[in-house]
């Protein structure tokens, strides 16, 4: 199995985990839902369904692929030969999938984004966005780009294919000359990127109540449904229960610690999302506009911000809008390779096929789902799939669906089929302490009844919303 490769040491470890970890929606949706119910009192809750159930499902996941050095499908297998949970695992193969074919899409609109910046040409309609601002509405004219952009045929395709081709040069080199090397730069620099962003917008007049929309903690906008969006945000963000945890997992060294990983990587993930908020929030605030979550605050707000700066200073509009929009093609892109060396390391392990040889058939499927998804702006939007469009129904189905079976599927698994020995033999090993031993106590009980019953939870409230 050694051909598989390995992550030289626990930071790539680390890096590669949080690169997959910190993705879109620590940028576009943690900000936003933060704000809207209570800041400071929603990050509470969100530190706490961190703690006390993503952290277990981490180590779940993880364990699972590193004590079997197999993906999903390969580590059900050997860890509970002749049973049907193999099958149940892969499901978590397709899920990340579904997900690859429209984060690829988004992915894509940022590679757009990204040349236009580069090109200056924000605002093509700087004079549109001014007398729509004078008329109070701010953005008017972004929004209008972007809608005309996404609906358009062919222009996101080329660049879904860009981002998608991007994804499987990476994968193609492999666990250490592609994936571990990739992310060992990108993780890093994508802090740097976003604290630079960070203290830009801070500096902003007006951005207090940017800061204040963020942290004042709020208990009383802090509803039932605030308490499973943040519980949900945390899956999401964390990645979990779509295997990439677990395949990621499969690469480490046997030495390296699956504790410290999950906890840095559930650390660091915390930290740029709240970054990402006080690079956000102020700017939007300071711009004296609604904040919103989705597409519409990455490709319509900051454009209006940029071009309402440009007026002032070419230049520096310029060098931030190249930073902002290099920071969410990183971010985009340390997440989705993740996603598709899943279904590249099944090929590899289960079917014997050549990396080159999966890259191109999962790229390819890939591809016409994310067709389909980016045609759902334009002209297939009138193709309805359970009231949704293709692309919401891909990501519907995927992130309040799939990746709660699979974390469900993964707590169990662990805590009820598995050997304990094989738990306990990566947390709290013989010769321990007795504080080890404790913890291992502590997540062994979260791992078989507090997990599964708060995903449970989560998964019927899903169904019924
Ligand atoms: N964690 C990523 C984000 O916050 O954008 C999303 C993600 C990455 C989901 C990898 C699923 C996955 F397999």
């Amino acid at each position: 199995m050694d051909n598989r490769g390995t992550f030289g040491s626990r930071f790539t470890a680390t890096m590669a985990m949080a690169g997959s970890a910190i993705g879109l929606g620590n940028i576009w949706r943690f900000p936003y839902i933060a704000g809207k119910y209570g800041g400071g009192a929603f990050i509470i809750v969100y530190l706490l369904s961190a703690v006390f159930i993503c952290v277990p499902i981490f180590l779940s996941e993880s364990i699972i692929g590193k004590s079997t050095r197999l993906g999903t499908f390969g580590a059900m297998r050997t860890l509970a030969p002749g049973s049907r949970w193999k099958w149940l695992g892969l499901i978590t193969v397709i899920t990340p999938l579904i997900i690859l074919s429209y984060y690829s899409v988004v992915g894509g609109w940022s590679v757009e984004y990204l040349f236009k910046a580069v090109a200056q040409a924000f605002g093509t309609g700087a004079a549109g966005a001014a007398a729509a601002s004078v008329a109070g509405a701010a953005g008017a004219a972004e929004r209008a780009e972007f809608a005309s952009f996404i609906s358009s045929t062919w222009k996101p395709i080329i660049a879904h294919s860009i981002f998608l081709l991007a994804n499987a040069l990476v994968v193609l080199g492999g666990v250490k000359k592609g994936i571990e090397k990739f992310t060992k730069i990108t993780t890093p620099v994508l802090f740097v990127l976003i604290v630079v962003i960070m203290f830009y917008a801070i500096s902003l007049p007006g951005a207090q109540a940017g800061i204040n929309y963020l942290v004042d903690a709020d208990f009383s906008k802090l509803t039932a449904e605030g308490v499973l969006s943040a519980m949900g945000q945390a899956f999401f963000s964390l990645s979990l229960g779509v295997g990439t945890i677990l395949t990621y997992a499969s690469y480490m060294r046997k030495e390296d610690s699956i504790l410290a990983t999950g906890c840095f990587t559930a650390g660091f993930d915390l930290i740029f999302a709240m970054i990402a908020g006080f690079a956000i929030m102020p700017a939007v605030f300071a711009a004296g506009i609604e904040p919103g979550a989705g597409p519409g605050l990455i490709f319509e707000t900051l454009p209006y911000i940029f071009t309402v700066m440009g007026e002032q200073s070419p230049v520096l509009s310029g060098c931030v809008s190249i930073l902002f929009f290099l920071t969410i093609l990183f971010a985009a892109l340390t997440s989705s390779i993740s996603m598709l060396e899943v279904g590249v390391s099944y090929l590899v392990d289960e079917k014997n096929w050549s990396r080159g040889k999966a890259i191109l058939i999962v790229c390819t499927g890939c591809w016409l789902l994310g067709i389909l998804c980016s045609l759902s702006f334009g002209p297939l939007s009138g193709v309805n799939i359970m009231g949704n469009s293709i692309f919401d129904f891909c990501d519907k189905l995927a992130s309040n669906f799939l990746m709660v079976l699979g974390s469900l599927l993964f707590v169990l698994f662990a805590g009820w089929k598995m050997k304990k020995s094989i738990l306990a033999d990566e947390i709290a090993p013989d010769g321990s302490s007795s504080v080890k031993i404790t913890l291992f106590k502590i997540l062994y009980f979260l791992i078989r009844y507090v997990a599964p019953l708060a995903i449970i939870v989560i998964f019927i409230t899903n169904l019924l919303m």
